[in-house]
């Protein structure tokens, strides 16, 4: 038997109930997506009491859901987009929106600043093609800079810092290219510094905010100019593995909220992906065959891979561990055993859980994977063997 990660508190229910609503609801129409509200919305209303006058930016790649975005809208004060896709996702909402991401075309550059958004330069050509469509359109483009730091996130899943990079401009030449902007007339809208992603460690967040902080004041005063806005990045992981803790943001808050007088005429934001939506989303499957192959029980499932990567090791682990995951269909107190549940992929990488303790399940039971809100199915390879695309469900105990 190996561990797996800890099931969301929320999810520990027999039987699960989502969104206030019993699995049973679900469980006819795998495999599905459902992201619980509650908890986002809870979420949100926690950073706000963590970080009082720090606007939250919620990043659109960790799940693009069109009533997800429309639910989340009200409550953030921004959306950070990747692409253009990302900004016809986003279209019609108030809330102002920033783009980053290395490789944006002109095709995007042009309906982006034609939108009014503000674009987070990730190099010195990307000024120049931007300045230069901004220039045809006859429109002074919002444009930050995306800074790629000295430093990095220590102990983030993924470093976005501190190491050649396609994110974002060497911070030693960033003045120059600020002045650069400010003379051609554009509206420059301060920094973006995102230092890495999936960071659980609240000494280590605090310090790249620390660092963060500081560069934007020294950046500023070589500009000779204060930033309108500091991004902060984010990069609040969520705990997957057994062992790993949630983070304490309220210990983060405590320590960001005074440093931010080094810089008293800007505005902060803190831009969130996984951390608002991980913990919401349960991706359930249908268990299709069980069968044993040299002493082992596996339930093969009608979806894996396919919609959930993550989950199955293969979407930027080095070691494959197992996500929380229960047989959602399961009576309190049943038997259990030890099974390896697969998914329905020709490939051996197509593991959604290897030999946990669950209750026995049978053809027709059902499997939940939890922590499935943030790049679960838009970063999955859902096409791959032609399986049908599964459905998501935003469940919320109001409506
Ligand atoms: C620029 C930028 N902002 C925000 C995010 C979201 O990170 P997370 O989902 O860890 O909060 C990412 C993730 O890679 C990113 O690259």
């Amino acid at each position: 038997m190996k561990p797996m990660g800890a099931i969301p508190t929320a999810f520990r229910d027999v039987p699960l109930t989502i969104g206030g609503r019993p699995v049973d609801e679900f469980a006819a129409q795998t495999p599905v997506f459902v992201y619980d509200f509650d908890i986002v919305a809870s979420r949100i209303a926690r950073f706000r009491a963590a970080f009082p006058g720090v606007d939250l930016h919620y990043a659109v790649k960790a799940n693009p859901f069109a009533p997800l975005l429309a639910a989340m809208a009200p409550l953030v004060d921004g959306f950070d987009i990747a692409s253009g896709g990302e900004l016809a996702m986003t279209e019609g909402f108030a809330n102002p929106r920033s783009f980053a991401g290395p490789g944006k075309r002109d095709v995007e550059l042009e309906s982006a600043i034609g939108a009014g958004v503000t674009i987070n330069l990730e190099s010195a050509g990307e000024a120049d093609r931007a300045l230069a469509i901004a220039g045809r359109l006859g429109i002074a483009p919002k444009l930050a800079v995306r800074v790629n730091p000295e430093f990095e996130l220590r102990g983030s899943g993924m470093r976005m810092g501190g190491r050649a990079s396609p994110f974002g401009v060497d911070a030693d030449q960033v003045p120059a290219l600020i002045k650069r902007i400010l003379d051609a007339g554009a509206d420059w809208r301060g920094f973006h510094i995102f230092a890495g992603s999936q960071a659980l460690d609240v000494q280590a967040i605090i310090d790249s905010q620390a660092h963060t902080i500081d560069l934007a004041a020294r950046l500023a005063s070589d500009v000779g100019a204060s930033p309108p806005l500091l991004n902060l990045g984010g990069g609040f992981g969520i705990p997957y593995f057994p062992g790993e803790l949630p983070v304490d943001i309220e210990a983060i808050g405590k320590v960001l909220l005074p440093g931010l007088g080094a810089l008293p005429d800007t505005r902060f934001a803190i831009e969130l992906g996984r951390w608002l939506v991980g913990e919401a989303g349960v991706y359930l499957t249908r268990v299709v065959d069980r069968k044993q192959s040299r002493g082992e029980t596996f339930l093969v499932c009608d979806g894996g891979l396919n919609h959930q990567l993550a989950a199955t090791g293969n979407l930027g682990t080095v070691v494959r561990r197992n996500y929380p995951v229960a047989v959602a269909t399961a009576v309190p107190n049943a038997p259990t055993e030890t099974v390896t549940v697969v998914g329905p992929l020709c490939t051996p990488l197509d593991r959604l859980a290897d030999q946990v303790e669950l209750p026995v399940a049978q053809p027709g039971d059902v499997i939940a994977v939890f922590m499935a809100g943030a790049y679960g199915l838009s970063a999955s390879p859902w096409e791959f063997l032609g399986h049908p695309r599964p459905l998501e469900i935003l469940a919320a105990s109001a409506t």
